[in-house]
């Protein structure tokens, strides 16, 4: 079970299927597919992958689309239940479940760690980035708006009319690429514009123990 917090609107009735809409449009579709290219450009083809904050499973649909995964070497997760039930009908035989970005259980690994689209709506990063390298065993590949500097911004509670407020950061790409660099094993980052405030991060661990 993972508790909500008060500046998770992802439940609030109604949300999770708004925004899967909005995801269904053609900007929303092609940057989607855009993200999965990257992710094969930098991870391949055929290889295991643990989703974190995977929504409605679009990410998944493309990483399928084009072979970068598949059903039997995905795993997503969220800790939206609403989120979830829709990946569960886009994606009816992948393996989906209820994790926390910001509590993951000890002893947790993975080859290779993506998060898309969920630390901008974090009050904060680190926990998150701490905790997800230290399940990923050879990369972390994080989408996210950044900027210059970081901009912490609490979205008041009109945010998509769920009556409660949702974070919408930006974070400052040299300090989060640092940070990165700082932790255990991390030797490398990958560093891609995306679009606009778009870019994506990719942490590279030392497999050599
Ligand atoms: C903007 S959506 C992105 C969904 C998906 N990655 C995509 O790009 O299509 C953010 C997702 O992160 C999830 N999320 C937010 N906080 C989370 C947390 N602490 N742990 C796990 N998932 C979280 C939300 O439930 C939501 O599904």
């Amino acid at each position: 079970m993972c508790d909500r917090r008060s500046w998770e609107p992802w439940d609030e009735p109604g949300i999770a299927k708004k925004i899967d809409a909005y995801w269904m449009r053609d900007k929303e579709v092609l940057h989607r597919k855009k993200i999965a290219e990257d992710v094969r450009d930098k991870l391949g083809l055929n290889v295991p992958i643990l989703e974190m904050g995977c929504g409605s499973g679009r990410v998944a649909q493309e990483l399928f689309e084009i072979g970068v995964t598949d059903v039997a070497s995905y795993t997503g997760g969220d800790n939206g239940k609403a989120m979830l039930a829709l990946a569960r009908v886009r994606l009816p035989n992948a393996k989906l479940c209820e994790l926390d970005v910001l509590n993951l259980g000890q002893g947790m690994v993975a080859q290779n760690v993506l998060c898309v689209h969920v630390i901008q709506h974090l009050p904060y990063y680190k926990k998150a980035i701490e905790g997800l390298l230290g399940v990923a065993t050879e990369s972390l590949y994080v989408v996210a708006w950044f900027g210059l500097r970081d901009e912490i911004v609490a979205d008041d509670d009109r945010w998509w009319g769920a009556g409660k407020p949702c974070y919408e950061n930006l974070y400052n790409l040299d300090t989060f690429v640092r940070f990165g660099l700082s932790q255990p094993c991390v030797y490398r980052a990958d560093i891609t514009p995306l679009s606009g405030k778009v870019w994506s991060v990719c942490f590279r661990k030392r497999t050599d123990g």
